[in-house]
């Protein structure tokens, strides 16, 4: 039996997104596992550049690799953001938010003139498959909660704005529709549906190798 070594592509697909970085550029950092991999190679260049990061826990780590973290509050745009998926379907729609932080990836992701995704082959999807994270603002929580059928609680802390974590479970195979739904629903702070519209690439190691993949608007 031949086994996959999903750490590895993550890497691989990380270091390939540190190469698109250049001196003085304003970078977006994701989070998760293969950002941590991205916070490695980015600290091993040793670039003149600035970065935000989407969770206290890539600040952390980035700062640890030499990184500078800038707020974001007073930027306007990014020349690049790279983040992690936890699933990437054939047109490049994205489930995110398995680490908490959608909201704010969301936020990154779209003030980046190129947003690019970084996964492991076990990422691919042929469908998205629920749950889909939730960011729910805790005033009016359970009548929030009432709105949405097949929303559970995830059993998390507080986000560093305050929402409270869930996952919607139930049914992905339109997410364009499901994304309109989620937007429009008082109370959601930020969902894990991210359309291919947003990604400029996905990066995917697979064994050795990395491919990228275009999205499909
Ligand atoms: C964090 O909230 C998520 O959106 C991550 O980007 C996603 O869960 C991928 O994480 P890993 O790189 O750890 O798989």
């Amino acid at each position: 039996m031949v086994t996959v070594d999903h750490e590895h592509e993550k890497q691989a697909a990380a270091e390939a997104a540190a190469n698109l970085v250049t001196d003085g550029m304003l970078v977006g950092l994701g989070t998760g596992s293969t950002v941590a991999y991205l916070l490695a190679a980015l600290g091993r260049r040793n670039l003149a550049i600035s970065c935000v990061a989407t969770s206290p826990a890539t600040e952390a780590l980035a700062t640890r690799h030499g990184l500078r973290i800038q707020p974001f509050e007073e930027i306007d745009h990014l020349d690049l953001a790279v983040d992690g998926a936890d699933q990437v379907d054939p047109r490049c729609w994205l489930i995110k938010g398995g680490g908490g932080a959608h909201t704010r990836e969301r936020i990154v992701a779209a003030a980046a003139y190129r947003f690019v995704v970084i996964v492991s082959s076990n990422k691919l999807v042929e469908r998205l498959q629920a749950p889909v994270p939730l960011e729910l603002l805790a005033f009016g929580l359970d009548s929030t909660l009432a709105a949405l059928s097949g929303a559970v609680l995830r059993s998390a802390p507080r986000t560093p704005d305050g929402g409270v974590l869930a996952d919607l479970h139930g049914d992905v195979s339109d997410p364009d529709q499901l994304s309109a739904r989620l937007n429009a629903t008082p109370g959601v702070v930020g969902h894990g549906l991210f359309p291919p519209t947003m990604v400029s690439m996905v990066l995917i190691g697979r064994g050795g190798e990395v491919e990228s993949r275009q999205p499909v608007a």
